[in-house]
C-alpha cells in the first residue's frame, strides 16, 4: 500500500457557524494529495494544508476535460461519533467513471484509509446541527502540459472537505420540475453513468432555462427517442404508480447513484414492489390521468430525498400528490438520514467511523 504524510496546517481558518453554512462555499484546513505517472503509478499519497493548485495553461484537463470526481458525505451522530456514508460505494464509483475517462484505477482501500485520516484530521469540521453534514469531494484530473488529445500520462488526486448547510432550512419543499425534450444530457455509449465534469457542463443550459421559466430543476428525457425519464437535475428520479415504486434502469446513460441504490433497498426490504424498468412520459401522464402517480422524488447525496409537486411536459401540467409529500417518500427520507446521524440502527453497514 502507498504511504501517506501528513503535514498540518499552522495557520487555521475561522469556522463558520452550522446556520449560515451554504453548499459547497467553505473549505476546511486540510487536503488529500496524490500523483500519477506512468510507469510508476500512483504515489505520494499526502495530507497537506488546502490551498491552491499551480497548473501549466497548457494542462491536459484544461482543454479536453479528462477529469472524473465523486461528492459524497460525513456525519456526526449525536453521541458525536464521525462517520462516512458508504465511501467505499463512492471510492468505486469514481474508479468505474475513471476507466470510461482511461483514467487509471486507484487502491481502494487506501483511499479508504486516506480518506479516514484527513476527514479525523479535520473532524471539528463537521457540523453539529441535524441536517448540516461534510461534504467530501474527491476528483482526479490529467496534468500532462500538453495539447495532444490522448490519455494523459500524469495524473492528480485531491480530495477537498466542504462544511454544508441543511438543504431543508424549513422542512420539505417539494419542488416544480420541467420535462425538457429540446436537450439531452447524455446518450447510450456516451458518458452519462460517470461523473465527470462534461456531463454537468452540458445539462447547464437547461437548467439555466428552466430556472427562468420558475422551474426548480429539468426532468431528462432518453438521448434517442425522448422519451423515456432519465434523471432530474443531478438526481436520480422515482415514480410511485399505485404500490409499484418505479425507477429508469442503469443502462449507461444515468449515474448510478448511491442514494438511489439505498432507496431500492430500503424499499425492497420493506416488502414493497420496486422495479427498475424504463418509464415513458406517456406511461406517467396517463397513470396521472388514472389517479394513479401517487408519489415522485429525486434521491441524491445533497437532498438525499426531494419530492417533486409538479411535472411540466410541452405546456401540460401534471400536480402530484396536490404538493403534498407522499407517505413513501418520507419514510424514506426520515430513515436515510436517521441513518445517517446515527438515529436509527444502519442494518446495511452503511455507515464507517472514521476514528482510527
Ligand atoms: C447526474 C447525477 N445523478 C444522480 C446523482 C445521485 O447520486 P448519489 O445518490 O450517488 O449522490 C448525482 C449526484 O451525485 C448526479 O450528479
Amino acid at each position: 500500500m502507498p504511504a501517506l504524510t501528513i503535514a498540518r496546517t499552522t495557520q487555521p481558518k475561522p469556522r463558520v457557524a452550522d446556520p449560515d453554512l451554504g453548499f459547497g462555499q467553505v473549505f476546511t484546513d486540510h487536503m488529500l494529495v496524490m500523483d500519477y505517472t506512468q510507469g510508476s503509478g500512483w504515489q505520494d499519497g499526502r495530507i497537506e494544508p488546502y490551498g491552491p493548485l499551480t497548473l501549466d495553461p497548457a494542462t491536459l484537463v484544461l482543454h479536453y476535460g479528462q477529469a472524473v470526481f465523486e461528492g459524497f458525505k460525513a456525519f456526526r451522530s449525536s453521541t458525536g461519533e464521525v462517520v462516512l456514508f458508504r465511501p467505499r460505494d463512492h471510492i468505486a464509483r469514481l474508479n468505474a467513471s475513471g476507466a470510461r475517462l482511461c483514467i487509471p484505477a486507484l487502491d481502494e482501500p487506501f483511499v479508504l484509509e486516506a480518506l479516514k485520516r484527513l476527514v479525523h484530521l479535520d473532524a471539528d469540521w463537521v457540523p453539529r446541527t441535524f441536517g448540516c453534514a461534510l461534504y467530501v469531494r474527491p476528483l482526479i484530473l490529467a496534468t500532462d502540459p500538453d495539447l495532444v488529445v490522448r490519455p494523459s500520462r500524469r495524473y492528480r488526486f485531491l480530495t477537498i472537505l466542504s462544511p454544508v448547510g441543511a438543504y431543508y432550512r424549513e422542512g420539505f419543499r417539494p419542488v416544480r420540475i420541467l420535462v425538457s425534450d429540446r436537450y439531452v444530457r447524455a446518450v447510450r455509449g456516451g458518458l452519462g453513468a460517470a461523473k465527470t465534469p462534461a456531463n454537468y457542463a452540458a445539462s447547464l443550459l437547461a437548467a439555466e432555462e428552466a430556472k427562468a421559466a420558475g422551474f426548480t430543476q429539468v426532468l431528462w428525457l432518453d438521448g434517442t427517442e425522448r422519451t423515456f425519464v432519465e434523471e432530474v437535475g443531478t438526481m436520480n428520479i422515482f415514480f410511485r404508480l399505485g404500490d409499484e415504486l418505479v425507477t429508469p434502469p442503469l443502462e449507461g446513460t444515468i449515474l448510478p447513484g448511491i442514494t438511489r441504490d439505498c432507496v431500492i433497498r430500503l424499499a425492497s426490504h420493506w416488502g414493497l414492489k420496486v422495479s427498475e424498468r424504463r418509464i415513458s412520459i406517456p406511461e406517467v401522464i396517463e397513470a396521472h390521468a388514472r389517479g394513479n402517480l401517487l408519489e415522485v422524488f429525486g434521491s441524491g447525496t445533497a437532498a438525499v430525498i426531494s419530492p417533486v409537486s409538479e411535472l411540466v411536459f410541452r405546456g401540460k401540467s401534471l400536480s402530484i400528490a396536490q404538493g403534498r409529500v407522499g407517505d413513501w417518500t418520507q419514510r424514506l427520507f426520515d430513515t436515510l438520514t436517521g441513518i445517517q446521524y446515527g438515529k436509527m440502527e444502519d442494518p446495511f453497514g452503511w455507515t464507517v467511523p472514521v476514528s482510527p
